[in-house]
């Protein structure tokens, strides 16, 4: 029997019915239509489908829809305003910090948690808060550069606005 779950996913408040065995990214891709967090092994194991909740990064896949009950949830779609792209996405973008793009929507959202936390990490502190996303492609250098990348990026456009 479905549940009514109340939670705002981007800034925008939701109230679905769901199943109570329906996970976070069920409920994300397959019913509400956001495919930004994409399903890799479906078992919490790489990061695909990596989500903030509350700030903080989880597996969506591993996480009950019923779960996020009267919490934040954001997504990759959340990063960019209108046609300004985060610093996060503009340093992957400039710095090659993604090939074919599949783990990318997790690894943004990995690492915004980490600069939720820690806005000026070392690469070796990057290179921990990744540890849970894997990557194919590009083997992580150019990845951790991009994160470190937009840390001072967003240090620098902190500082003008002070
Ligand atoms: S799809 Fe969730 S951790 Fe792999
Ligand atoms: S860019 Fe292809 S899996 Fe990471």
């Amino acid at each position: 029997m479905k549940k009514i779950l109340n939670f705002v996913l981007n800034g925008q408040p939701y109230e679905v019915a769901v199943k109570p065995k329906t996970t976070l990214i069920e409920l994300i891709r397959e019913e509400i239509g956001l495919t930004g967090p994409k399903i890799g092994c479906n078992e919490g194991a790489c990061g695909a489908c990596t989500v903030l909740v509350d700030g903080k990064a989880v597996y969506s896949c591993s996480v009950l829809a019923l779960q996020v009950e009267g919490k934040h949830v954001e997504t990759v779609e959340s990063l960019a305003e209108g046609e300004k792209l985060h610093p996060l996405q503009e340093a992957f973008l400039d710095d090659g910090g993604y090939q074919c793009g599949f783990c990318t929507p997790g690894m943004l959202m990995a690492a915004k948690s980490l600069l939720n936390e820690n806005p000026d990490p070392t690469k070796h502190e990057i290179r921990h808060a990744i540890t849970g996303n894997l990557c194919r492609c590009t083997g992580y250098v150019r990845i951790v550069d991009s994160i470190y990348d937009a840390a001072q990026r967003m240090k620098h456009e902190g500082g003008k606005e002070s």
